[in-house]
């Protein structure tokens, strides 16, 4: 079978890529998408908070630093916009045989609001469940890397940025914790590393586990 006709008959896939900041999740998303497109496959690359109008004023006000949230507040408004997104955009490029490729899901809020800002980890399980109508990714790529590499890498200024590194530390051990417990669900990349290399492993688990998705 031809790679493009195989490519096409796995049908829907979706995959979340998350870590801490400046640890290239966007362009590694760029580069999933455009490769998965040259090789034939239906994909549509999307992030979060945003993702479609709405959820683009969401991150308006979650982004800006002269907005002071509460904690419940921002967690909420995380979980706003995602419930947007899965409905508006996920949900329908999956019902079309899509593979979708979000930068940042469920796992940034257990991450951030969970381990950087202290809320119940039980709690943003529950909204997260809430917003998503339990959807789940079939893969997450975690590109780990210690904290302080990442922001020196970032242009951005935004409110999480601007955080103490004690936050930042808390969210990466978030992350490789949320990792320890679904191991079939990870793969942990190290982001210090030319992207290509980042990029050949994401692609590699990407095309194991849309074929054993097919197979199982
Ligand atoms: P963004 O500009 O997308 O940054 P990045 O390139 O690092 O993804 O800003 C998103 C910010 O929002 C980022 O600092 C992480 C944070 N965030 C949360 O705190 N919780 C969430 O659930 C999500 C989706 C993002």
């Amino acid at each position: 079978m031809k790679a493009v006709q195989l490519a096409d008959e796995l049908g829907s896939f979706f995959v979340t890529i998350e870590g801490v900041e400046g640890a290239g999740k966007s362009t590694l998303a760029r580069l999933l998408g455009e490769k998965l497109k040259h090789d034939g496959v239906q994909v549509v690359v999307t992030a979060e908070p945003g993702g479609d109008p709405v959820g683009e004023q969401i991150r308006q006000l979650l982004l800006n630093s002269s907005n002071t949230l509460t904690r419940k507040a921002e967690l909420l408004l995380f979980e706003a916009a995602r419930a947007q997104h899965v409905e508006r955009v996920i949900k329908p490029a999956l019902a079309n045989g899509a593979v979708v490729i979000c930068d940042r899901f469920t796992d940034s809020s257990l991450a951030y609001q969970g381990w950087g800002r202290g809320i119940n980890i039980s709690e943003v399980r529950m909204l997260n469940d809430y917003a998503t109508g339990g959807l789940r990714p079939h893969l997450t790529i975690l590109l780990d890397l210690p904290p302080e590499r990442g922001l020196v890498r970032t242009r951005s200024t935004d409110r999480f940025s601007r955080e103490c590194i004690e936050f930042h530390r808390a969210v990466r051990e978030g992350y490789l914790s949320i990792a320890r417990e679904e191991p079939e669900r990870f793969l942990v990349v190290n982001a210090d590393q030319p992207i290509e290399v980042v990029a050949a492993a994401a692609l590699d688990a990407i095309n194991s586990c849309r074929l054993g998705k097919e197979s199982g």
